[in-house]
Order: C-alpha cells, then sequence, then structure tokens
C-alpha cells in the first residue's frame, strides 16, 4: 500500500475525509437487502427528520452533489422560458460549469453584489418588461446561505426576500450546500430560516459538513398549490438529472446521522468550522494593523475568510498551503474551514503569513 501524504490546508471544505461517525453509519447498513430507489428504511427515517427540522409538510430527496441539487431544485421552480436572478459570485453561475444553462436550459440572470447577498431592491431593479416576449422572464430567485463570500442573511433579510419574491410570483431557492454553518452561526433551526421565512425550495448540503456524497432537495411546504407542484416535480427531475440513488440507504444513513438528535453532528461540525474561521480572521485583524498591505473586505460570518494580500505573499504561502486565490485582479484570497480543521493550521498558516510578509 502507498504511503500517504496526509495534510490540511484551507482551499475548500470538501478537501477533508468523511466524518468517522458516517463512514461507521455507512456500514451499520450494509447488510442484506433493502428495496431499492427510495423505499428503504433510512430513506424513511430521512422523511421524517426532515419534517422536524423543516417542518410538517416538508419532503426531502436525497441526492449526490449541489449541483445536482441546484440544478433540479430550478428546475423544478422554472417554466421552460423563465430565468433564475442570483449573485454574480453565485455558484451556479460561477462553479458548476454551466450546468443550469447545459443541462436544464437555465437563463442565469446575474446580480453584482459585493457580500454575495441579494435584497429586495437589488431584485425589483431586475422586474421589468414582465410579459413581453423578447426578455427572458424571472420565475424564480436563488440565494446562497451562507453565501460563496462566506457571509449570512439575517431572518429579517430572508423575510423580506421572501416576501418581496412572492409579491412578484417568483419562487425563492436557497443554495444549502453549507446550511449547517449557517445554522451555527445563526444559532437557530434549520426551519427558522427556511420554511418559517418563506424559503420554497432548499438545497441541503451534507458533503462539505462530513458526508461522503449525500445532499437533499428540500421542498418546505406542500401545503401550498406552488409546493405540492414543486413536490410532484423534483422525483421525475431527480431521476432525468441523473441523480436518483439507486442504493439511496447508504446516502440517506448520511444525512441522517447529520440530523439525528437536534442536528447535533451537523451543528458540532459547522460551529468548529465557524471558530476556526473567526480564529483566522481575529489573527487576520491583527496583521494588517501592523501590515496595512493586509485587508479584510468582508467579516467571516460562517466557516470563512477572505483577505486581500499581496501576491508574492500568496505564491509564499501557496508553497506550504493549499488554497484557492478568489480574485486575481485584487489578490483575494479564500480560506475555508473545514469541520476537520484544528486550530494548530489556523496558527501555523498565521505564523506563515507574518513571515512571508516580514521576509518581503
Ligand atoms: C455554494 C455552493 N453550492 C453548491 C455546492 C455544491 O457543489 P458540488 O456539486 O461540488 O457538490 C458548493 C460546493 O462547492 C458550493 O460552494
Amino acid at each position: 500500500m502507498s504511503e500517504r501524504n496526509v495534510w490540511r490546508g484551507f482551499a475548500s471544505d470538501n478537501y477533508a475525509g468523511v466524518h468517522p461517525k458516517i463512514l461507521s453509519a455507512i456500514n451499520s447498513v450494509n447488510d442484506g437487502h433493502e428495496i431499492a430507489y427510495g423505499e428503504d428504511t433510512e430513506t424513511s427515517r430521512f422523511s421524517e427528520l426532515v419534517k422536524e427540522h423543516f417542518g410538517e409538510h416538508a419532503l426531502g430527496f436525497p441526492v449526490f452533489n449541489g449541483t445536482g441539487a441546484n440544478v433540479i431544485a430550478l428546475q423544478a421552480a422554472l417554466e421552460q422560458w423563465e430565468a433564475v436572478l442570483c449573485s454574480e459570485s453565485a455558484h451556479i453561475h460561477v462553479d458548476e460549469g454551466g450546468a443550469p444553462e447545459k443541462m436544464a436550459g437555465i437563463k442565469l440572470w446575474t446580480i453584482p453584489t459585493a457580500s454575495g447577498k441579494l435584497d429586495p431592491q437589488l431584485i425589483e431593479a431586475q422586474l421589468f418588461d414582465v410579459g413581453v416576449v423578447h426578455r427572458a422572464q424571472v420565475g424564480a430567485v436563488s440565494i446562497a446561505q451562507s453565501t460563496e463570500l462566506g457571509t449570512i442573511y439575517s431572518v429579517a433579510e430572508l423575510k423580506a426576500l421572501a416576501d418581496c419574491c412572492h409579491a412578484n410570483d417568483l419562487l425563492l431557492h436557497m443554495d444549502g450546500a453549507r446550511l449547517s454553518n449557517a445554522a451555527a452561526a445563526l444559532g437557530l433551526s434549520f426551519k427558522e430560516f427556511t420554511t418559517d421565512v418563506g424559503v420554497d425550495l432548499v438545497s441541503l448540503g451534507g458533503t462539505k459538513i462530513g458526508a461522503l456524497a449525500a445532499e437533499a432537495v428540500i421542498v418546505t411546504n406542500t401545503q401550498s398549490e406552488q409546493g405540492r407542484k414543486l413536490a410532484h416535480a423534483v422525483p421525475f427531475l431527480r431521476k432525468t438529472s441523473m441523480q436518483l440513488a439507486s442504493k439511496m440507504r447508504f446516502a440517506s444513513v448520511q444525512l441522517n446521522t447529520l440530523l439525528e438528535n437536534n442536528a447535533e453532528l451537523a451543528l458540532a461540525n459547522g460551529r468548529h468550522a465557524n471558530g476556526l474561521a473567526k480564529l483566522l480572521e481575529e489573527g487576520l485583524l491583527e496583521i494588517a494593523q501592523e501590515f496595512p498591505v493586509v485587508s479584510l473586505p468582508n467579516r467571516a460570518e460562517a466557516n470563512a475568510v477572505f483577505p486581500i494580500l499581496p501576491m508574492d505573499v500568496i505564491e509564499t504561502l501557496q508553497q506550504k498551503y493549499r488554497f484557492y486565490i478568489w480574485d486575481q485582479s485584487t489578490g483575494q484570497v479564500r480560506w475555508m474551514c473545514a469541520w476537520d480543521n484544528e486550530p494548530e493550521d489556523v496558527q501555523g498558516l498565521l505564523a506563515a503569513l507574518r513571515l512571508a510578509l516580514q521576509s518581503r
């Protein structure tokens, strides 16, 4: 067997491994036969947990990955001629390889926003030429919680967004690849900042918070006529989008492990990763006082920090640590903390930054 080089960087929460509790949960259901394609005991437990966490009228549909969840949710939300409003930094726009366009023929209408967040003014500014065939008609708004820039919508901001969407006959989709980080940061249940504020569809993330390949599309309110239509469409779209797992029990058991006991594991992992990002932010702010070439445009509200650094310092740091350059033109980088990063990783990166700045 080859020797593995074990290291931890700050590139992505996807670089982390699978949480040991989730690996052992997968193993624990690996005996006997179960009915395939979702009629198994783990998926039926998942349905109960979805009701517990998103409300009694919520339905959940496990899928393999976040891109799949987003593309299915948006297909369900839109008529064929409709478009989605999203921020310019939205994962669906910049990091899904054009999957919404290619796989579902969805027109994405992007809005520039420095914080990664949308608001009713930004949305309303796009709602003109309604009914005019020459302009793509907006059918839904998609936001991420937490956002791709590590910021978080408050409940009031979400409520205002949902009200604005519904007043304009639009559905609100939430890309929740990092929903557990958001819940941990807000100190709220999932339901309080999704179903209760009027979010119609959620892509619930599992992988970044410790799962192997498990996410889900959640329809929050199947009591409304719109919700019934969504819940009818999602299973068909999941199949045609190649996201229907035959051995679904292995995906569902992962989500269940995250969500059991009041989502104990998901929230603990979220709190841990968020806490490390705060530690990084505190260290960075100290360093920025000493070295004004370092700046931090956004606060770290979830598990990512986005400092701006001189290019030569980035190059020095990247010899030791993996992380991505977010904006080549400004020198903004993304430092993402995962559930398995340790405070020593953070101290190590900060010390390496200080050293690189001192030796310029
Ligand atoms: C905001 C956001 N949405 C969705 C995803 C899910 O992507 P994937 O298809 O790689 O699971 C990611 C992963 O990086 C993400 O950051």
